[in-house]
């Protein structure tokens, strides 16, 4: 080493893989608007949104980032950044508006439009086919708790898949089955806002069974260069203590969280302790002969939403009680004091590596994404018309750090997707909480690009961190 800084070799000395996927990443839902043009009908997140009470501060995504109308713009700042990739979905009520049978034209229109200026700029697009924007049509019928949604969701599937595969490679059957199942029919904090756990059992397997079914329907077109995957939100979950009671907690929501969709979907089979942790709440009666085959097809990448560990002891309520860990309401999470987010997740960059080597490990044999991360901070544009977002910057940096050394270890990751392009409609939280890196006035729906936009600019362009 020497101590001369201009004598320093030129570029950073932490650099990624070659051809590493860097991007960005966003939800039709969070940043479209444009609810009722195009003839795009409602989805279970308008209806979610219109209903007082849900959302923290009474939005709604009817307008939200107006990326309906500002794409090209959108694309612009993407391009100006340099970022190569961009996750976004598509919005199934926008392109299928009765949840089944012909494609609306005017919906597929808006993303044929999409994926021109993206490609035009060289942007390299990734669509996510279900990011919780159900049509509201399909719900009337009973949403996700019955099996026909599984086998509509593969119908849409095939039936977009058919118009754009010629321009996108990388598909996405769901954004985290999760969240749409718990979150949406055990704690009903999301649309379509259940209480019901049994509900939100049959929820769970009808989202994998579409998943499944999905990439079935599509690969049987028979185009070679298409590469199917689903993501998952992880979270690594670890016990408060060494008390067996408290491993025990552990297991169970790892078992809830994690295991329950990877094996499935990886393994063929749910996993014995998992169904014995709910049998108390689903005789299991809507898991078919035939399933385990249909949910666990071959798959060319599995993504990654990775924002926060989980440390639980176990409690003593009733463990019947709503919870995200269903029929297991006795599992507490426990705070562990770290530094948070504006979301109140604790800060661990450890846990991305922890997860990343854990499912690496654990469902071997197909390459891995981040396909999200990132962090809400309350950010402001100040005096100067910029916007000085350092805590972003360092959560980044940080992250991509435990990255790098996931990959040194041998993790076979290949792109990393940081949430959010820009400001939007951050679910039951509204407009309270910034994800971008590009922020957005809502009054005007002025972007600006904050300083983390320009520091990862410099990630993407380098392809790596300085030491
Ligand atoms: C994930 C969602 C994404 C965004 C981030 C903060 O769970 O997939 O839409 O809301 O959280």
């Amino acid at each position: 080493m020497t101590a001369n800084p201009a004598q320093q070799p030129a570029g950073p000395s932490l650099r990624f893989p070659d051809g590493f996927a860097w991007g960005t990443a966003t939800a039709s839902y969070q940043i479209e608007g444009g609810v009722d043009e195009g003839g795009r009908s409602r989805s279970i997140w308008d209806t979610f949104a219109h209903t007082p009470g849900k959302i923290e501060d009474g939005s709604t995504g009817d307008v939200a980032d107006d990326h309906y109308h500002r794409y090209e713009e959108d694309v612009e700042l993407m391009a100006g950044l340099g970022v190569g990739w961009y996750r976004f979905s598509i919005a199934w009520p926008r392109v299928q508006p009765d949840g089944r049978g012909p494609l609306n034209e005017a919906g597929v229109d808006f993303y044929s439009r999409l994926l021109e200026a993206l490609l035009a700029k060289g942007v390299q697009p990734w669509v996510t086919l279900y990011h919780w924007d159900l049509p509201q049509v399909l719900q009337d019928r009973g949403g996700w708790p019955e099996r026909e949604t599984a086998e509509r969701f593969a119908e849409y599937a095939a039936a977009i898949y058919e118009r754009l595969r010629d321009r996108v490679t990388n598909w996405t059957t769901l954004n985290e089955p999760w969240v749409s199942a718990f979150i949406g029919h055990a704690i009903g904090r999301h649309a379509p806002g259940l209480q019901d756990p049994a509900a939100a059992l049959r929820a769970a397997h009808h989202l994998m069974l579409g998943h499944g079914l999905a990439i079935t329907a599509m690969r049987a077109q028979g185009d070679a260069g298409s590469r199917f995957g689903v993501t998952f939100n992880v979270s690594p979950t670890d016990p408060a203590s060494d008390d067996p009671a408290d491993v025990d907690a552990a297991r169970r929501a790892d078992g809830l969280t994690n295991r329950i969709f990877f094996d499935p979907i990886l393994r063929g089979d749910y996993p014995a302790d998992v169904l014995a942790d709910v049998e108390h709440v689903s005789d299991g009666a809507h898991r078919q002969p035939g399933d385990a085959e249909r949910i666990c097809v071959p798959l060319d990448f599995v993504g990654l939403n990775y924002y926060y560990r989980t440390v639980v002891r176990a409690g003593s309520g009733d463990r019947n009680a709503p919870s995200v860990w269903v029929g297991n309401a006795d599992v507490e999470p426990v705070s562990r004091g770290l530094p948070r987010t504006e979301m109140g997740w604790e800060i661990d960059p450890d846990g991305l590596y922890d997860i990343l080597v854990r499912v690496a490990r654990d469902y071997p044999g197909v390459p891995l994404y981040v396909t999200e991360n990132g962090a809400a901070f309350a950010d402001e544009k100040g005096p100067d018309g910029k916007v000085h977002d350092p805590a972003r910057i360092d959560f980044l940096d940080q992250h991509f750090r435990a990255a790098r050394r996931a990959i040194d270890d041998g993790v076979d990751l290949r792109g990393y997707f940081v949430w959010s392009l820009m400001d939007n409609f951050e679910w039951g939280f509204g407009f309270s909480k910034r994800f971008g890196l590009i922020h957005v006035d809502y009054e005007t729906l002025e972007r600006t690009r904050k300083d983390s936009a320009h520091w990862y600019a410099g990630v993407t362009r380098t392809n790596g961190l300085p030491a």
